[in-house]
């Protein structure tokens, strides 16, 4: 009943002028700003290579950490460092890490890894599937792809030196964190956000 009489209390908007109906569909961005040009069905299949958290769209395939090993020093080493550690000098992060020693909530500036913080083993491969090397992404194919997903693993300690990963063994791989990340179902977010 309130809200009825607040409702009644509230002037009306002015309507506004009726949408006009224009006679020709908008053109596309790069007709409108004589720029550029469309993309092709072509250029935009070679970027849409995401994987996401269900696995859809992991490509079939497979590597080995020795692979991975022999790519990362041609393709990654010079960013990531000798041992993927990054650190001082290095432009990329470290990859390299297990769980901080001290234990989640004594340190709070624990290095945050592949090995340490990354809890989907299909994120790992996304993010690599699509934007490294940061020089030249979405150049690497899917089996080179899983060889360094399997050597990052290897490094951090997921999986064994010699293991080879491909479109079916990679799904069994949990990430050793995976437990740590829990839902935000705190009440009240919701209003805030
Ligand atoms: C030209 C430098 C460069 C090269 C080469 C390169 N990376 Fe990176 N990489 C980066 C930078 C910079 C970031 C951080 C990007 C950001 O945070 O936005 C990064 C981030 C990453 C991450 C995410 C790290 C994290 O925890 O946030 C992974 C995984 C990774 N790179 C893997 C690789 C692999 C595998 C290769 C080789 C195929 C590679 N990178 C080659 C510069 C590079």
């Amino acid at each position: 009943m309130i809200v009825l009489m607040l409702a009644c209390a509230t002037p009306a908007p002015e309507a506004g002028p009726e949408p006009v109906a224009t006679a020709s569909p908008r053109p596309s961005p790069p007709e409108r700003y004589a720029l550029g040009r469309a993309a092709t069905p072509e250029e935009v299949a070679a970027w849409d290579r995401d994987v996401d958290s269900s696995w859809n769209g992991l490509p079939a395939g497979k590597g080995t950490a020795a692979e991975g090993k022999a790519l990362y020093a041609a393709k990654c080493l010079m960013c990531h460092g000798p041992d993927a550690k990054g650190g001082q000098g290095w432009l990329g992060p470290n990859l390299v890490a297990k769980e901080p020693v001290s234990g989640f909530g004594a340190d709070y500036h624990p290095p945050r890894t592949v090995g340490n913080y990354w809890p989907y083993a299909s994120t790992v491969f996304d993010y690599i599937y699509r934007s490294m090397p940061q020089t030249a992404p979405a150049s690497l194919s899917a089996d080179e792809t899983y060889a360094l997903v399997a050597f990052l693993f290897a490094e951090n300690g997921i999986v064994a030196a010699d293991a080879t990963l491909d479109q079916d063994s990679i799904k069994q791989v949990v990430m050793p964190v995976q437990d740590k990340f829990v839902e935000d179902d705190r009440l009240g977010t919701n209003q805030f956000r």
